[in-house]
């Protein structure tokens, strides 16, 4: 698998690649990958004639007090998962290639990003729309793909293609889950066996949610509290949120009347774990 760390290697790349008239998906990860990002990769690779994998630990994204310096990493790995998937190449460049010294080029977004994951870590998402422009400009792809684990981040991504008119297709592609429910993700290697057992609760709880939904409780309060209450349940779990949303423009909902978004974050120990699931009448 070919490992490019250098912008203008790629972009000399992906010229060739243009000449010859093919079309180009970008799959943006921040690597130790997992079979959910290889879903990603095999849906790209079935709607594209060559497939990019982005792999880089994007430090503008994560706020002071966060695991920049812990997160996984492990780019063999990732080279081989990337391989069986059948992607082109992997872009994965050093800190110091993707930002200047004295950058000081942000792209921010309000309104979307401020409740949910943005309650929180508040500057998350202006790391996270600055470094996908950067991919979106470097790469020039015609479709780019992201998952629904990351909800909001799904929401912003397309909310930012439409405003700054990127003229590229966002594709979500649904969560991948361990057997017994966790959804997957490259933080669940921070879990001691204890915890990952306690992390269970998030998909309990957001599988409570939907079956009321589905037996047909509208009243979001009376099902965040019976959500609040399940996973209160477990003594390992420390609750950040339990938002229902509107689907598209993540607002509150007193009502669930239209698409909605159920989403929690919670801490099991001191991994902060994200899940959702999607809800249309
Ligand atoms: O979802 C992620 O892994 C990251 O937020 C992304 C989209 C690759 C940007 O760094």
């Amino acid at each position: 698998m070919k490992i490019i760390k250098q912008i203008e290697e790629l972009r000399s790349i992906i010229r060739a690649w243009r000449k010859e008239g093919l079309t180009v998906g970008l799959v943006p990860t921040m690597g130790y990958l997992h079979e959910g990002h290889k879903s990603l990769i095999v849906k790209a690779v079935s709607e594209n004639d060559r497939v990019v994998v982005s792999d880089f630990v994007n430090p503008t994204q994560f706020g002071v007090n966060e695991d920049l310096s812990s997160y996984p990493r492990d780019i063999e790995r990732d080279a081989a998962l990337c391989q069986e998937a059948g992607a082109s190449l992997i872009f994965h460049p050093e800190p110091e290639e993707m930002y200047f010294r004295d950058n000081c080029t942000f792209v921010d977004m309000d309104g979307l990003t401020k409740g949910l994951c943005g309650m929180t870590r508040p500057t998350h998402f202006r790391g996270v729309c600055t470094v996908v422009s950067k991919l979106f400009h470097i790469v020039t792809p015609d479709k780019a793909y992201f998952g629904e684990k990351d909800a909001q981040q799904l929401a912003v991504i397309r909310r930012m293609v439409r405003d700054l008119n990127f003229g590229i297709t966002i594709v979500g592609c649904p969560i991948v889950r361990e057997k017994d429910g966790l959804a997957m993700s490259s933080r669940n290697t921070y879990l001691n066996t204890e915890e990952r057992k306690a992390a269970l609760i998030l998909h309990k709880s957001l599988m409570l949610g939907e079956k009321m939904m589905k037996a047909g409780e509208r009243d979001a309060e009376i099902i965040k509290a019976a959500m609040v209450k399940n996973m209160e349940t477990e003594p390992l779990a420390r609750i950040d949120y339990v938002e229902i949303v509107d689907a598209e423009t993540l607002e509150n909902v007193v009502k669930i009347e239209k698409p909605v978004l159920t989403a929690t974050a919670v801490y099991i120990g001191k991994t902060r774990l994200i899940d959702n699931f999607g809800f249309e009448l």
